[in-house]
Formats: structure tokens, C-alpha cells, sequence
């Protein structure tokens, strides 16, 4: 079966719900806007349930089916934008400086209000459906706000299943994996104390940044001398801060980064090397550093028999060969992670066709891919919950 027609029918609709969102991005668990907007749509389709406040800004939806008693499944978005500067020009473009909706949730949280409203209006299925909105995906956790505030066991939920866009994917494509599919994330922030002094008598001081540029260099064998090559590992190093005139030099230097991995022990033994290299060189050169290390997001793990599911529903929806069932990882982060920590499941990518990447100031949700993902989300319900 291919795109349903009533997704289709309702694509005018829905991009007209995104292109609102759109225009009024809200940040990390500040999406009150947002937050009201899809109350007022679940409330408007006739949700038997809807529960707002969940994670402080998050809300779900309930949707009972007219088959009779069934499980529940979780079907998730995320509401949050990103603080960059849109490159202006749509006639939707984003009405509040520096904050633009460049991950495309705006769509994710469109696709499943249409995907609510089509299973409000048919209900054919058995048990009950959560559509669930969270907040604070880009950094702030929202997920597993939602998750620690009970909305498993609140509604019962029982298996939970997540969608992302995916730029360079053709629209009308899907692609996941089983097992990891995107990465744990670690972020640390390493503060190198020397002595500072005149910059013409150096001998005088411990030059934080010649240590600390050592430091970047040294980090760079976690990944390529302490990890097997098979293995994927990303640190990056995006912060390097010291200094202020030209001839001083100053007390300390400042960098910070992140990690990326799709293993715990992998993980674990990242974050060892770099507190080890970092006692080495201070040992080294005489000085003093300090690491903070915080461990984020978990990998984003796909069940494998629910991401056989998810694979068999979009192709389903999209024909067999246009879902990639084993796609390579992506070591991005991910917070719908927690949710699949809390129950199985699958997360998967559908094709946002030839536009800017995510997170890109010129970046746009297609809106060509609302009935795809909405079809999806259909279909996933459906048949998760058959009679
Ligand atoms: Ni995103």
C-alpha cells in the first residue's frame, strides 16, 4: 500500500501548521507557544486524553482505537528549534531573531498532529495510541524529562517508536538499522593552569597555550592509537579560549569538545584516555588540569524486532526498494534515546530530499514529505495495533 490518500489530501493542511511553527521557534524547554498550539490541534481532533506538562513543556495525546482493548504504542516528535539566524526570505521565515527552526521539527511535530488527526477521525485499530510531543531535544534532555516523570507507566506504554528527517535522502525514502543507530554524546571542558608572565621572558613562565596546543594535538589518539580502527569514535575539540594582548602570556587556557560513541566500553575507555593524557601533559610541563566531563545522551539503540517492524511499515508506505534497511550509524546524538532505554523500539530517518543540511542556517523541512510521514506513522499504528 503506498501513500494514503487522506495524507495526501491533508499535505495543504498540515504545511500550513508547519509553516506556523515555523515562523515562532521556541528553544529547549521553553516551547510554551508550541506546546499550546498542539493542545489546542489534539484537543480540537477529539483525543480522548490530553495531558500537558509532562518533562515541565511536554504533551501527549491519546488516542483510543474502536477495535476494543489492545496495548499502547508511543509515537514521538520533538517541538524544539535551534538559536541560528535564518537565512531570510520565506514568506514563513522565523519572526524571532537568532532562533530558527533548523532540524526540522517543526515538520516531526506537524507530521504527527496530521498523523493524530487522521487516527482520531478513523480509530481503526485496537488499544490506544500516544502521540507524544517533547520538548528540549537539541541539548537539554526533554526525552528523558518525560521519561523520569513516569509517561511510560502513566500510559502504559509499551513500545515506542521515533522519526527523523534525514537531508541527501531522497523524499519518499526511509533508512535505519538495527542496533546503534545514532551516537552516546560526552561533552568535557579542560582547563589548562600555567603561570603567566611577560611574553619576552617565557623561561619565567608555564605557557598554557603551548601546553594546551600539545594537549589538542595528543587528544587526537584516542581515536586513531587508542581505539580499534573497526571501532567508531569521534572527539572533537570545538572550543580552544586564551589570551588577550600580544605580549603576555597568559595563566590558563580553556578548550572544550565532544564525544561521540556507539559503545559503552568505548565510551568509558574515551573518557579514561583523555583524563590520562591530560595528567600526562600537566605532569609533563608543570601544570595544572582540570577536566569536566559530562556524559549525555545514550546511543540511540533500535530494537531489532522492532526496527524489522518499522522497516516492513515504511515499505509499507514507500515500495521495498525505497527503505534502507542497514544504513551506516550516525554519530549525531540523539534524545529520543532515553525513550528507547525506557521501552523497545525503533528510530527511523525519512528523506528530506536535496535541501541544506540540519542545523544549517539556510535549512528547510520539505513539506513534500508530510504525507510520506504521515502514511507512516498511519500504517505504524495500524498494524502495531490490528485486531
Ligand atoms: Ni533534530
Amino acid at each position: 500500500m503506498p501513500i494514503l490518500n487522506r495524507a495526501a489530501e491533508m499535505q495543504d493542511e498540515v504545511a500550513g501548521w508547519r509553516r506556523h511553527l515555523h515562523q515562532t521557534p521556541e528553544l529547549n524547554f521553553d516551547v510554551f507557544k508550541t506546546a499550546a498550539f498542539v493542545t489546542e490541534k489534539l484537543k480540537e481532533f477529539g483525543c480522548d486524553d490530553v495531558v500537558t506538562g509532562l518533562g515541565k513543556t511536554g504533551v501527549v495525546g491519546i488516542i483510543h482505537g474502536r477495535k476494543g482493548e489492545g496495548a499502547t504504542i508511543g509515537l514521538r516528535a520533538d517541538m524544539d528549534a535551534l538559536p541560528i539566524n535564518e537565512i531570510p526570505g520565506k514568506p514563513y521565515a522565523s519572526t524571532v531573531p537568532g532562533k530558527m527552526h533548523a532540524c526540522g521539527h517543526d515538520g516531526h511535530t506537524a507530521m504527527l498532529l496530521g498523523a493524530a488527526k487522521y487516527l482520531t477521525e478513523t480509530r481503526n485499530f485496537a488499544g490506544s495510541v500516544a502521540v507524544i510531543f517533547q520538548p528540549a531535544e537539541e541539548g537539554g534532555g526533554g526525552g528523558n524529562e518525560m521519561v523520569k516523570d513516569g509517561m511510560m507507566e502513566r500510559f502504559d506504554i509499551s513500545r515506542v517508536f521515533g522519526m527523523h528527517n534525514m537531508p541527501g535522502l531522497p523524499v519518499g525514502q526511509f533508512a535505519i538499522r538495527p542496533g546503534p543507530i545514532m551516537a552516546a554524546t560526552a561533552e568535557f571542558t579542560i582547563t589548562v593552569k600555567g603561570r603567566g608572565g611577560h611574553a619576552a621572558m617565557p623561561h619565567g613562565t608555564i605557557d598554557p597555550i603551548v601546553i594546551t596546543s600539545q594537549l589538542v594535538g595528543a587528544l587526537q589518539t584516542v581515536a586513531s592509537r587508542s581505539t580499534d580502527p573497526v571501532e567508531a569514535v569521534v572527539v572533537s575539540v570545538t572550543k580552544f579560549h586564551a589570551g588577550d594582548a600580544y605580549n603576555v602570556i597568559p595563566e590558563t587556557a580553556e578548550i572544550a569538545g565532544t564525544v561521540r560513541t556507539l559503545k559503552k566500553e568505548i565510551a568509558k575507555k574515551s573518557e579514561e584516555r583523555i583524563r590520562a593524557i591530560c595528567d600526562g601533559i600537566a605532569t609533563a610541563f608543570g601544570a595544572t588540569i582540570t577536566v569536566d566531563y559530562d556524559a549525555n545522551y545514550p546511543v540511540t539503540f533500535n530494537n531489532p524486532e522492532e526496527t524489522v517492524f518499522a522497516s516492513d511499515v515504511a515499505a509499507s508506505v514507500a515500495g521495498d526498494t525505497q527503505v534502507h534497511r542497514a544504513i551506516q550509524p550516525v554519530m549525531g546524538g540523539e534524545d529520543f534515546s532515553y525513550m528507547l532505554e525506557a521501552r523497545p523500539g525503533a528510530f527511523i530517518f525519512i528523506g528530506n530530499g536535496e535541501t541544506a543540511g540540519l542545523h544549517h542556517p539556510a535549512y528547510d523541512f520539505n513539506d513534500e514529505v508530510i504525507p510520506h510521514g504521515m502514511s507512516y506513522w498511519v500504517k505504524l499504528a495500524e498494524t502495531a495495533l490490528a485486531a
